[in-house]
């Protein structure tokens, strides 16, 4: 059947404008309820296709018009548009509503819900070892210092011969200081034991005046103890210049005492030994728990003096290894053990507390 038999078949079918009503309605009808019904896009172009389509009642009754009687045709045109005019409009409006319920699940699978509850973590703290790192810097800092690092894994150059170290000096061996590589002995590659290697470091690449504080870690060959952790920190000072003395290097740490540990503070030295300084002394301040007085003193178990660091005027030779002028500048240097001044301004007996990471402990210095 080619189409215009098919077409002028239809026309047949429909040729009574009465059947042509009935099928319009009947078309209407189930046309209307697959619309309605359609639950996709592709089904509501299924639906149209039905509705509207090449094949579709509307199609044939368009066919059929050109076999109607002329008084007839009017209406039967009229009916057939009112009827696809109702159908478009109700495609129209199923597939705005498919549309918008397709925007909505779209929404509602990507919302983020901002009323679920999170995790909450707690705030955390500076270590108090930092802190005192920092506070320690701060008054330095204050006095005009600047603040420098050096490298902890060191040359045995930096952390004893540009120190003014002997070969034979006993921190050399391996029961003292943890070795990463021998060799030469200036080339061999060690922790550093202290974090005096920074003072050369500075000097050789800045030329004098120097004054300069440099915190970090240090690490020796020790079992732990109350007083004793195989990595610590220190924090080292250097002022270099022209005209400093001894009474400079006491005044300052003087100061240093009194701003960190109370304005009564006061400072006495010892006589010690170091290679890289000379003189060399120790530093003991006044107990600031019991002022010196306390025989039952926890803090200073009652000497009344606590030992706090080593210190002493810049031995020339280090000015040499370092290739400043040792008839043009002196300078005094000084380093101190970081728990040590944690331990002695917060009475904690036992330095294993500091690097057990207990929150007990740790919650208690909370900056
Ligand atoms: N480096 C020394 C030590 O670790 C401390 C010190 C530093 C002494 C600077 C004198 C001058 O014990």
């Amino acid at each position: 059947m080619n189409r215009s038999e098919e077409g002028s078949e239809a026309a047949a079918n429909l040729a009574a404008p009465m059947d042509l009503a009935s099928s319009l309605a009947d078309l209407r009808a189930a046309a209307s309820e697959r619309i309605a019904a359609a639950a996709s896009l592709d089904e509501l172009a299924e639906a149209e296709t039905f509705a509207l389509g090449p094949e579709s009642t509307v199609a044939d009754a368009r066919k059929g018009l050109g076999a109607m009687p002329a008084e007839d045709r009017r209406d039967a045109g009229r009916a057939i548009n009112d009827v696809v005019v109702a159908l478009k409009a109700a495609i129209e409006a199923r597939s705005a509503e498919l549309r918008d319920a397709l925007q909505a699940e779209r929404i509602a699978a990507e919302a983020i819900d901002v009323t679920l509850d999170y995790q909450q973590l707690p705030l955390g703290s500076l270590h108090l070892i930092q802190q005192v790192i920092d506070e320690v810097s701060d008054i330095f800092i204050g006095l005009g210092y600047k603040v420098a690092e050096g490298p902890e894994a060191e040359l045995a150059w930096y952390n004893f011969d540009a120190l003014n170290t002997p070969a034979d000096h006993p921190g050399r061996l391996e029961s003292d200081t943890m070795y990463l590589d021998y060799g030469d002995a200036a080339d061999e590659l060690l922790m550093r034991a202290h974090t005096s290697p920074i003072q050369a470091r500075y000097m050789e690449r800045h030329p004098p005046p120097v004054y300069i504080v440099a915190p970090g870690k240090a690490y020796r060959n020790d079992t732990i103890d109350a007083t004793h952790l195989p990595v610590f920190h220190q924090l080292e000072g250097l002022a270099v210049d022209e005209g400093i003395t001894f009474s400079d290097l006491k005044g300052t740490l003087a100061e240093f005492a009194r701003q960190y540990f109370g304005p009564a503070t006061k400072v006495r030295m010892r006589p010690h030994y170091f290679p890289f300084t000379e003189p060399s002394a120790e530093l003991d301040v006044s107990c600031f728990n019991c002022s010196g007085g306390g025989a039952a003193c926890r803090v200073c178990k009652g000497k009344g003096w606590l030992e706090m660091l080593g210190c002493g005027m810049v031995d020339p030779n280090v000015f040499l290894a370092v290739g400043y002028d040792p008839t043009q500048v002196t300078g005094f240097a000084f380093g101190m053990g970081v728990e040590r001044l944690a331990q002695v301004r917060h009475g904690v007996e036992n330095m294993r507390v500091l690097i057990e990471n207990d929150l007990r402990f740790l919650e208690q210095f909370r900056g």
